[in-house]
C-alpha cells in the first residue's frame, strides 16, 4: 500500500505582495475639520512638492535648502526623504520594480496626508517610474502638485557618487541601481526642470522659490 503524500507541504509559497484593498467593512468616517480649516491657521496654502531623479542627482540637497528656505518664510513644512524613510515606515523594502512601487504607493498616501493637515510637504525619491508619479500627482487636487525634476545625465551623477553606490553597483555588489541595471524614466509632464549640470544647489533651490511665488503657491512679503 502506497502512503498518501501531502504535496501542498512541499510546494513552497511564493510571497507576493498584495496591493489591492484587503479592508472590508470600513466606512468613511467624516472628520470635522478640512484641509482648509487646517490650513488657515498657518496662514498658507499646502501642496506637494514632488522631487524626482537619478541617485546623485541632487534632490535631497535641493529639497532640504528649500525647506530651510520655505521655514525663513514662516511656512510649515515636512520633508519625506527616501534614504530616510526606507529606515523606517518603508524599511521592509528593498529596489525590485515592485517593492519600488510599494514604495511610492505609501509613501503618496503619507504625502497626501501631510497635504491635508495643512503643510507643504516636499518629497525626494528616486521615483523612476512614469506611472508611480502620475499615481502619487492624482493623489492630491491638481493645483496642489508641482512635479519637480532633478536633472543631471547619469555619467555626471555616477562621477559624483556621494554615497559610493555607484561604484559598488559597478563592482556588481548592489543589484537594480537605478541608471545601471534598473531603469529611470525621465518626466514628461513635469512642472519645472532643475538642470544640477548647470546650477548649484542653492540656484536649483531658488528657481522652485521662484516658481512657487509666480505660480501662486507661497506669497512674496516686501
Ligand atoms: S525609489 O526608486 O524607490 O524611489 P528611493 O528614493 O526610495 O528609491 O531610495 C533611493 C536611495 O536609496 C538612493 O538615494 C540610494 O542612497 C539608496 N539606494 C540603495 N540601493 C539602491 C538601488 N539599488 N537603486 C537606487 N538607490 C539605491
Amino acid at each position: 500500500m502506497s502512503m498518501s503524500t501531502n504535496t501542498k507541504s512541499v510546494v513552497p509559497i511564493k510571497k507576493k505582495r498584495q496591493v489591492a484593498r484587503r479592508a472590508t467593512n470600513v466606512v468613511w468616517h467624516d472628520l470635522l475639520l478640512d484641509k482648509a480649516t487646517r490650513s488657515q491657521i498657518k496662514e498658507q496654502n499646502p501642496c506637494l512638492l514632488w522631487f524626482t531623479g537619478l541617485s546623485g542627482a541632487g534632490k535631497s540637497t535641493i529639497a532640504n535648502i528649500v525647506e530651510k528656505k520655505l521655514n525663513a518664510r514662516h511656512k510649515h513644512t515636512y520633508l519625506l526623504d527616501g534614504d530616510n524613510v526606507r529606515h523606517g515606515l518603508n524599511r521592509d523594502l528593498g529596489f525590485t520594480d515592485e517593492d519600488r512601487i510599494e514604495n511610492i504607493r505609501r509613501v503618496g498616501e503619507v504625502a497626501k496626508l501631510f497635504v491635508d493637515a495643512g503643510i507643504i510637504t516636499i518629497a525626494s525619491f528616486i521615483s523612476p517610474f512614469r506611472s508611480d508619479r502620475r499615481l502619487v500627482r492624482e493623489l492630491v487636487d491638481p493645483d496642489e502638485f508641482i512635479e519637480v525634476f532633478v536633472s543631471a545625465p547619469l555619467e555626471l551623477c555616477e562621477k559624483r557618487d556621494p554615497k559610493g553606490l555607484y561604484k559598488r553597483a559597478r563592482a556588481g555588489e548592489i543589484s537594480h541601481f537605478t541608471g545601471i541595471d534598473s531603469p529611470y524614466e525621465t518626466p514628461e509632464h513635469e512642472h519645472i526642470i532643475l538642470d544640477t549640470s548647470e546650477l548649484t544647489a542653492e540656484q536649483s533651490a531658488d528657481q522652485l522659490i521662484g516658481y512657487m511665488i509666480v505660480n501662486g503657491f507661497i506669497d512674496n512679503p516686501a
